[in-house]
């Protein structure tokens, strides 16, 4: 029996995982095995140098995977920005249905994407933008906890507190669980907490169709979920990526900096190094993103062994959570019966099908 959430529902997708937008990750590799795995692939638009690079982009994608895709389009404070309007006006011309937006002031492409009936879901780290982007009119928002990758936002709110609070607080509006996501268990909890899918970023870097260099992939596995650092606070644009020797160069830099010019720390966190990284393999040449998830992540499987595993996981999960109310007077069953065993409480005697009182 597949999932049946908001999201499979409104995206027509079979697993409710969506791979969120990376820069200089996120090119039609990735985004089609995702969704030829059954996920929501995503294209990040400003990856492509032009809006008319993102165009020829989302025909490979098209190319590749029969399934629905979205693109993210990110709006970050930049000296000279992206003529935005015209990313998204290719990606209305290219017919794409589902649009995840983020970062700063999105009303404007909001309203330019809304206005040719395009799905949006909203990325945020905090509940008062949430608000403000459901006031804009999105469909769906995905709430990006503390232990996520990449920019983190100002208030340090973990998902345990964050998802609930959405829940609270949206007014029913869907909302999928992003930060700190790799495995199945991890799904259940999100669905547990009102979430009706999850999002993932630094997982999905870690396959055998993400278009990053092998030592990259790794140097995740490798990792444990200590090695990350936030940078930028000083600056209000706090951004959680790898530990490496540059990024503790530039965390040292920031804190220790009597002038606080942002030129200072600038040549460390160089884009363009980071960049280099995915391509030519070296950890440490420049900055690049990653969250605390890395702790979580062991192994380089295709997109579909990735989520069938995650299917799987989630589904015994749930399961086996049921068995762990019992109704006073029942008798546990000990035998496990097709509920499988209870790893999450070992102690526990575990109901059989239909014994279950939830
Ligand atoms: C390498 C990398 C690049 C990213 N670039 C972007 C981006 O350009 N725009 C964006 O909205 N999110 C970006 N993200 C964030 C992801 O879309 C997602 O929200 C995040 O990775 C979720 O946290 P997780 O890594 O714990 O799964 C990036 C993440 C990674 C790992």
């Amino acid at each position: 029996m597949p999932f049946n959430t908001q999201l499979t529902r409104a995206l027509g997708i079979r697993v409710p995982v969506v791979q969120g937008g990376m820069q200089w990750v996120g090119y039609a590799e990735l985004a089609s095995a995702v969704s030829n795995a059954g996920g929501l692939g995503i294209l990040t638009a400003l990856t492509q140098p032009t809006p008319e690079d993102l165009r020829k982009e989302i025909r490979r994608c098209r190319e590749m995977t029969k399934n629905p895709f979205g693109v993210n389009l990110t709006l970050l404070p930049a000296l000279v920005p992206p003529d935005y309007a015209a990313y998204a006006q290719v990606i209305i011309d290219e017919g794409i249905k589902i649009v995840e937006t983020a970062g700063n002031s999105p009303g404007p492409v909001i309203r330019q994407l809304k206005a040719a009936g395009t799905t949006i879901l909203h990325k945020c780290t905090t509940i008062r933008h949430a608000q403000s982007a459901v006031k804009l009119g999105v469909d769906f928002l995905s709430i990006d906890g503390f232990e996520c990758a990449g920019h983190v936002g100002e208030t340090d709110i973990t998902n345990f507190i964050l998802l609930s609070r959405a829940r609270q607080s949206l007014g029913g509006i869907p909302f999928i669980a992003s930060g700190g996501f790799a495995d199945g268990q991890g799904l259940a909890a999100a669905l547990a907490l009102g979430a009706c899918g999850i999002n993932m970023g630094t997982r999905f870097m870690c396959t055998v169709e993400a278009p990053i260099h092998q030592n990259i992939k790794k140097a995740i596995v490798d990792a444990q979920e200590t090695d990350t650092e936030l940078v930028l606070r000083r600056w209000k644009n706090t951004s959680r990526l790898f530990a490496n020797k540059v990024t503790k160069d530039a965390v040292k830099i920031e804190r220790e900096s009597t002038t606080g010019k942002f030129e200072e720390v600038a040549p460390y966190v160089s884009g363009k190094r980071g960049r280099q990284v995915f391509l030519n393999g070296d950890k440490d040449y420049g900055v690049w993103t990653a969250g605390q998830v890395i702790g979580l992540i062991h192994d380089i499987p295709t997109c579909e062994e990735l989520l069938v595993r995650i299917e799987r996981e989630a589904v015994e999960t749930m399961k086996q959570n049921q068995s762990l109310y019992v109704a006073e007077g029942d008798k546990p069953v000990s035998s496990t019966g097709t509920v499988g065993k209870n790893t999450n409480n070992p102690g526990a005697e575990v109901y059989g099908v239909g014994k279950s009182k939830l």
